[in-house]
């Protein structure tokens, strides 16, 4: 199962969509006019990451070497979890959990700040939900010699304060948020506790700050891309395994684990002319933007100078109710993906987080690993389509990280304490009211998840 070997490039899949992503905007010109070139702060290989229409990405010497110390990951066919869950065709993970930052966001951190110390950046700024993506910037930020400092969804912080102190230990600055630190928390007020407004704060501080940079850990074409290792390296495990799949899962929060996962497969099938396996994106029923949002621009972050995305959304003012799957509470899918929703080449199923933690649970129990709640949600969705013939050959999903930051979820789960409230149908329509659609379609399409 290991012998397979670290993928020299990235792969990406823009070459194999059939039309370009649609543009993004400035917030200043939502409805269009004067859109092109909305100025993004990125060293220039992120950018031409994002939009050149080239497939292989060589992966730098000091990302490899980097790499090195966790990849491959394994991938292990689960069966005694198939067993537990009565599945009737085959069940493979792959396991991202195995680094320190417990998670796949190593993968695009140890990129980022490579290209961004190269650029002389010295410190670099973003917003965590779960933590994960804090902790894999502030150890990338160590590797590569750069300060960081990270505003974490404050909820988060309170139930995982070891997230905390991780991060610390790697040398970053943690601030829960909102903070007092920034003109954005004072506007959007105290009681709101998203991912969107901890990013917006990164946002204006890195933009106040000398020698700063914002970063961001998921949803850019670019941390797509860094993640395709995943699905690489899965391809290549299942072919040794002289294994297939009719089914690929991966959970989404912004979308960069579920691509990193699912996007090869398409890649290889276009590329081989074989038929692609179902890409099934596994979301959280807090936050059902593929399932129940529409496709339109939206920001991405609070603060909304950032430049308006088409994306798949649940509209960047809903106040998404809180979980213990903090990395998925992300109101938007990453473009790339949405784009792909639209055609029908992805589809997703939501999954509330009672039924996340119980196949986290079985998960434990039977392969002993302790999955993080994400994760949860994709091994829920591998059982769903293994049992309920939504696959007849076989299934991979991703378990994106480990849960050992996150037993209170478990605990609460053990309890009997632990309920899932999916958004009222009203709070979404309105959430939803002001956006606008992507141009060239009609109506901005309602999701049509399965
Ligand atoms: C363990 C874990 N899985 C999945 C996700 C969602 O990742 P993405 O934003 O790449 O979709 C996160 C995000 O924080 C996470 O921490």
């Amino acid at each position: 199962m290991n012998h397979v070997s670290l993928p020299a490039s990235w792969r990406s899949v823009l070459p194999h969509l059939d039309e370009p992503l649609p543009p993004d905007r400035s917030p200043e010109s939502p409805a269009g006019g004067s859109d092109a070139g909305v100025s993004v702060n990125l060293p220039f290989a992120l950018v031409r990451q994002s939009s050149q229409n080239r497939e292989f990405w060589d992966i730098p010497a000091e990302v490899l070497d980097a790499y090195r110390s966790f990849r491959p990951t394994p991938l292990w066919r689960a069966r005694r979890f198939e067993d537990a869950v009565g599945a009737r065709v085959p069940i493979y993970v792959k396991y991202e959990g195995g680094n320190i930052s417990g998670s796949h966001k190593l993968n695009t951190a140890l990129a980022q700040a490579h290209y961004y110390a190269k650029a002389g950046v010295k410190e670099l700024v973003t917003g965590t939900g779960a933590g994960q993506w804090g902790t894999a910037l502030a150890a990338a930020c160590s590797m590569f010699g750069l300060r960081c400092r990270v505003f974490m969804v404050g909820t988060s912080l309170q139930k995982k304060p070891y997230r905390g102190t991780l991060m610390r230990a790697l040398g970053a600055t943690v601030h829960a948020s909102p903070s007092e630190l920034t003109d954005v928390a004072a506007r959007v007020g105290g009681g709101v506790n998203s991912l969107a407004l901890a990013i917006g704060e990164a946002v204006e501080y890195a933009g106040r700050t000398e020698g700063a940079a914002f970063c961001i850990g998921s949803g850019e074409t670019y941390s797509i891309l860094h993640q395709s290792v995943i699905g690489l390296e899965a391809i290549e495990q299942l072919a040794e395994l002289e294994a297939t799949v009719d089914s690929v899962v991966g959970c989404v929060g912004a979308g960069s684990n579920f691509g990193g996962i699912a996007l090869p497969f398409f890649a290889d099938a276009a590329t081989t002319g074989a038929e692609c396996p179902r890409l099934v994106a596994a979301e959280s029923s807090t936050t059902p933007k593929l399932t129940r949002g529409v496709y339109a621009y939206d920001k991405t972050d609070a603060t909304g100078v950032s430049p308006m995305e088409a994306m798949y959304t649940i509209g960047s003012s809903y106040p998404i109710p809180d979980s213990h799957s903090a990395g998925l509470r992300f109101h938007g899918a990453a473009k790339v993906i949405s784009a792909m929703r639209h055609r029908d080449q992805v589809t997703a199923q939501a999954v509330g987080q009672v039924e996340a933690l119980q196949a986290g649970q079985a998960f434990t129990r039977s392969e002993m690993v302790l999955p993080a709640p994400e994760s949860g949600h994709a091994l829920a969705v591998a059982a769903r389509l293994a049992t309920d013939g939504g696959s007849s050959r076989g299934v991979v999903a991703c378990v994106s990280g480990h849960g050992y930051l996150d037993l209170s979820a478990y605990q609460q789960l053990l309890d009997g304490e632990l309920t899932t409230e999916p958004p009222e149908e009203q709070a979404l329509v309105s959430a939803m009211d002001r956006l606008r659609p992507v141009p060239g379609l009609a109506v901005a399409g309602s999701g049509r998840g399965v």
